[in-house]
């Protein structure tokens, strides 16, 4: 990292010459040292088909470099211009009721029509050919969002390509009505051109149906991203991303291996400071050695014509960007930079208002200008320290969810729930895609995943082999890679390796099942597996409900480290101080090293630098907070001295501070 850079998304080709002069010196004003363009400027570059301009953009793009401010330019494949839409409703995105969209709003288009690819390698041949070498341009974006809008398109075109995929994966058909199981119900094909989409049907379609067919979208839109990177690729060195969101139908993994690094965008209010932390958590290990950015966040409230959050308290915004920041991000940037006077964002959140004068965000972003100036020589000499306790996070087993909530609901609340007792508990997190390395790790969590790849299952059994302790569940291997019932075990193949017999599968939701394990009990609920030990030992027993005495925590060593089976969900508060507790318990046995403790609602962000560790801590819930310091300590900005014991921290303070 070179600098740490603060930015905003821009949109100049909304504006007039004398506002975007005025835009470039409040930008300095405002400690802005980037933006973010062209996402939406497809029509702006290119009015009639094949007549393509990108003059304007590298005009401002070498005004703002000369003004200090670098630009992330994007391809503008999100809003195809009324050209490629009008009079072709076979091009439009179509949902499962076979309506396609209409033109006016975003990703209107399907990304699989042909002639939208044929367009788009055009429009983003043409910008990275335009501006792809000017020294103002630090990175690159894909598009914006994929799938922000739209889930799996049922199109005429999608459909054609659905019936490629499935013949690329099965080879026959016969082979495909065999790991479907489509014999239910009489579903069997003839032919791979005769599988539907999952368009509306009466009663649902086959849970490999559904599934695949939501793997096939995801595998095309990285497909999609895929051409534009690689004609980038051609015409600059900048360094490439896409600002996702964890809310929307996409394989990041997928995604992140075509890219340079990781962003993400996301928009709690300020009572919601957790979901950023987990995001911190999760992309700064998108893109293994390289530090991710928040490409999206609004200065104040997020909004739209159909309405808007509370805007931030005073003071947090400072908050969420020094805890960016200090968890691993080179850039902190909002959606907007001037409020939009028209089109269906009037209401959202930006640095300057319509009329050119600060918003209620304003006083934010020049609080967060001067701390990033402040942490800026200490972050860029230094690196996060290595968590110790890891949590993998899965895109597939969210597709697996959407098709089978199991009674607890969708994947995203669920591994928000997991996080927060990992939080409570006080241990350090990596949030880890699916494919990662588990390196450098003692304890691993592996909630709510259905699927467990056989290459993940190796690496998580080499992973406990070799000393390291393994909680796997709940919901965790109980269904196959298309989406059906394992038949050699209920748990499949992790069931062996657990030491267990599944006895039973079954909804404990509201069957007065009580768990009790590690001092505390609490009732059970969703689908589970209950479990008679077999070599492992029972740590955690159910009492009432329909199987009493069975087990739902087990432990069994294997090798030199330990697999921990959870078969069920703890559940409200009770379930939390019980998971609180088997982590604490566990994370002791694996040697995880203690944290600098804090009071609830202030987080502690451990970082190395050539002297040894340090922390960052911060107050994000706005009322204050303390961190219990175990030596005196030394503030790393100003050189005050504390002695051990009680700091205390103001509301959305922060400091950065090291064990003397
Ligand atoms: C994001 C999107 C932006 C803007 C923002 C509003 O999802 O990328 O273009 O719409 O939301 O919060």
């Amino acid at each position: 990292m070179q600098k740490l850079y603060y930015g905003a998304a821009y949109y100049p080709e909304l504006w007039p010459e004398a506002v975007i002069a005025e835009d470039m010196r409040y930008m300095q004003k405002a400690g802005i040292n980037c933006v973010r363009m062209g996402e939406f400027a497809w029509a702006a570059m290119e009015p009639h088909e094949g007549e393509i301009s990108l003059d304007f953009f590298v005009a401002i793009i070498n005004r703002l470099h000369a003004a200090g401010i670098g630009t992330v330019f994007c391809t503008p494949t999100p809003t195809p211009p009324i050209w490629l839409s009008h009079g072709h409703p076979e091009r439009m995105y179509t949902d499962n009721r076979g309506y396609p969209m209409a033109h006016g709003a975003r990703q209107h288009v399907c990304t699989n029509n042909p002639y939208l690819r044929e367009r788009g390698r055009l429009i983003v041949e043409a910008c990275a050919r335009a501006v792809g070498r000017l020294p103002g341009v630090i990175g690159w974006q894909t598009d914006n969002e994929f799938k922000c809008h739209v889930g799996e398109c049922c199109c005429a075109e999608c459909v054609r390509q659905w019936h490629e995929w499935l013949e690329a994966r099965y080879g026959t058909v016969a082979r495909l009505n065999d790991a479907w199981g489509t014999a239910v119900w009489s579903e069997a094909y003839e032919r791979f051109d005769q599988v539907p989409a999952p368009m509306a049907t009466t009663m649902g379609h086959n849970a490999a149906l559904q599934t695949m067919y939501r793997l096939f979208h995801r595998e095309k839109i990285a497909e999609f991203q895929r051409e534009q990177v690689a004609i980038i690729r051609r015409h600059s060195d900048a360094p490439i991303t896409h600002n996702s969101n964890r809310n929307f139908l996409l394989d990041n993994e997928l995604l992140l291996r075509d890219l340079d690094f990781a962003s993400f965008d996301n928009y709690p209010d300020c009572d919601h400071w957790q979901e950023m932390l987990l995001d911190y958590d999760l992309w700064r290990n998108g893109k293994a050695g390289r530090p991710f950015w928040v490409m999206e966040t609004s200065p104040a409230h997020n909004g739209g014509l159909w309405g808007y959050h509370k805007p931030h308290r005073t003071g947090y915004l400072v908050a969420e960007a020094v805890a960016a920041y200090a968890s691993g991000a080179e850039g902190f940037s909002h959606w907007l930079w001037r409020q939009q006077r028209a089109g269906v964002e009037q209401n959202h959140g930006a640095v300057l208002s319509a009329w050119g004068t600060p918003t209620v965000g304003y006083a934010g972003v020049l609080g967060v200008s001067a701390a990033r100036a402040l942490l800026e020589p200490v972050l860029l000499n230094s690196a996060p320290a290595q968590r110790e306790v890891a949590m993998t996070y899965s895109d597939r087993a969210r597709a697996y969810f959407i098709t089978e909530p199991y009674d607890v609901g969708q994947y995203i609340p669920l591994a928000r729930r997991w996080f927060d007792v990992l939080l409570a508990a006080g241990l350090p997190r990596d949030l880890l895609f699916e494919g990662a390395a588990l390196d450098g790790y003692k304890l691993l969590t592996t909630p709510f995943v259905p699927y467990l790849s056989p290459e993940y299952l190796a690496r998580a059994r080499a992973f406990v082999e070799a000393g390291g302790l393994w909680i796997a569940g709940p919901l965790t291997g109980g269904r196959t890679g298309e989406h059906t019932v394992p038949t050699d075990a209920a748990l499949g193949a992790l069931e062996g390796l657990a030491g267990v017999e599944t006895l039973y599968t079954y909804p404990l939701t509201n069957t007065g099942a009580l768990g009790v394990a590690f001092g505390q009990a609490a009732p059970l609920t969703g689908w589970a597996a209950t479990f008679l030990p077999t070599g492992a030992a029972a740590m955690g027993v159910l009492e009432g409900g329909v199987t009493p005495g069975l087990a739902f925590i087990t432990e069994h060593q294997v090798g030199k480290g330990k697999l921990v089976l959870l078969g069920a969900l703890p559940e409200g508060e009770d379930g939390a101080a019980l998971l609180a507790a088997m982590f604490r318990h566990y994370a002791a046995e694996a040697g995880v090293a203690p944290a600098l403790e804090t009071s609830s609602g202030t987080i502690a962000l451990p970082r190395t630098d050539d002297t040894g560790l340090f922390w960052v801590v911060v107050n994000m819930d706005g009322w204050g907070g303390t961190a219990a310091l175990p030596a005196p300590a030394v503030d790393l900005l100003n050189r005050e001295q504390f002695p051990a014991g009680t700091l205390e921290l103001a509301a959305y303070g922060w400091r950065a501070i090291r064990m003397v």
